[in-house]
């Protein structure tokens, strides 16, 4: 199949092109490189064997956008994974992330239905649930009201989504991402955060590295064994394999409706510190951590329900958190020997 991935040079993207590519599908890249290195086309072609062709463009520009589609014909799905995610950064920025995250979507999606694409992976969030009720959350759970611009941009892309199906002549798989961390085992790719990062993972291999004196540990107060907040961190190669297929899924006409939606985690909860113990496990090192308040707009604990996902999808994340962890710091070690990264 010939597959279109937006953003498909950034951390899952560039993940899920190599999947693609050793399922023996045709992956052709839209990206602005806004937050992410051409050189990660060629590392794609040094795990997989082949470049993928690549355009650099904004999709918030439809003149653009069209061009693209009517020089590129017979594309049967597209991974829409090209928008910002830095939670902090929406807050300060909104307009920014709702400019970019709606009409890149919604220049999509009126790309798809002049140039009869059929099929939509969207990149959604766990963080559509809030703080769910009920754990492992389920994918019926209510959406709650969004703590940020961002996660306010997912909410609002799948209702944006669901109102375009209902026109008829296109199909979508929301994918509800919980915690993508880790890198390829090549260590050829892997997250490249720009400045400080927000996340754990990175902050971790960078504080272990010595490009940051200490990780900040937000909060150990929650209602956890340990106290400290609890996540669902899946392994960026089994997300990737998620996108695969799901575009298969609707390729395929297996799809039970015209629009599902799928959380895409573990289903195993682990806080902040077993993920520390994990990192200094596997490799062998102690990290300078200490303990500080709580960071705004966090949840306690949110893990998921992945039978809808195991069951519909027959797709299983396989990797453990040591996995996860031993593969970020490998990935940390390969970027930090690299100058051109
Ligand atoms: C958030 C968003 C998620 C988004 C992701 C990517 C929510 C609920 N989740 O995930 O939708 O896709 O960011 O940007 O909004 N932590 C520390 N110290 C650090 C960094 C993090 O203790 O320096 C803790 C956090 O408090 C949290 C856990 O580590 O408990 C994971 O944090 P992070 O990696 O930032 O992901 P989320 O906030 O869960």
């Amino acid at each position: 199949m010939k597959i279109l991935v937006t953003g498909g040079v950034g951390y899952i993207g560039s993940h899920t092109v190599v999947e693609l590519q050793n399922a023996g599908h045709e992956v052709l890249i839209v990206d602005n490189l806004s937050n992410s290195n051409i050189e990660v086309v060629n590392q794609i072609e040094k795990i997989s064997g082949i470049k993928p062709l690549v355009e650099i463009f904004d999709l918030e520009d439809l003149l653009l956008t069209r061009d693209f589609f009517t020089r590129h014909h017979g594309i049967e799905g597209i991974i829409h994974f090209a928008a910002f995610k830095a939670v902090g950064e929406s807050v300060e920025h909104p307009l920014k992330y709702y400019r970019n995250n709606l009409v890149s979507l919604i220049n999509i999606l009126a790309c798809m239905k002049e140039f009869n694409v059929p099929n939509l992976v969207f990149s959604s969030s766990c963080t559509v649930y809030g703080q769910p009720e009920i754990l492992p959350v389920t994918e019926d759970a209510p959406v709650q009201k969004a703590m940020s611009p961002y996660g306010n941009t997912k909410q609002i892309s799948e209702e944006i989504i669901l109102d375009t199906v209902h026109t008829g002549g296109i199909k979508a798989i929301a994918l509800r991402y919980f915690n993508p961390i880790g890198a390829h085992e090549s260590a050829l790719i892997g997250e490249l955060p720009l400045g400080v990062p927000n996340n754990l993972m990175p902050f971790i291999t960078q504080t272990a590295i010595g490009i940051r004196k200490e990780l900040s540990v937000f909060g150990n107060d929650y209602n956890t064994p340990d106290g400290t907040a609890i996540r669902d961190y899946i392994h960026v190669v089994d997300l990737a394999k998620a996108h695969v297929v799901a575009v298969e899924r609707m390729v395929n006409q297996r799809s039970k409706s015209d629009f599902e939606m799928f959380n895409v985690g573990t289903g195993n909860g682990f806080s902040v510190l077993e993920v520390i113990h994990s990192f200094e496990r596997t490799t062998g090192m102690k990290l300078n951590y200490k303990i500080v308040g709580r960071r705004a707009g966090d949840v306690e604990k949110v893990y998921a329900d992945t039978k809808f996902a195991n069951e519909e999808l027959g797709w299983k994340a396989e990797k453990s958190l040591d996995e996860m962890t031993l593969s970020a710091w490998n990935w940390e070690k390969a970027l930090n020997n690299k100058s051109n990264l």
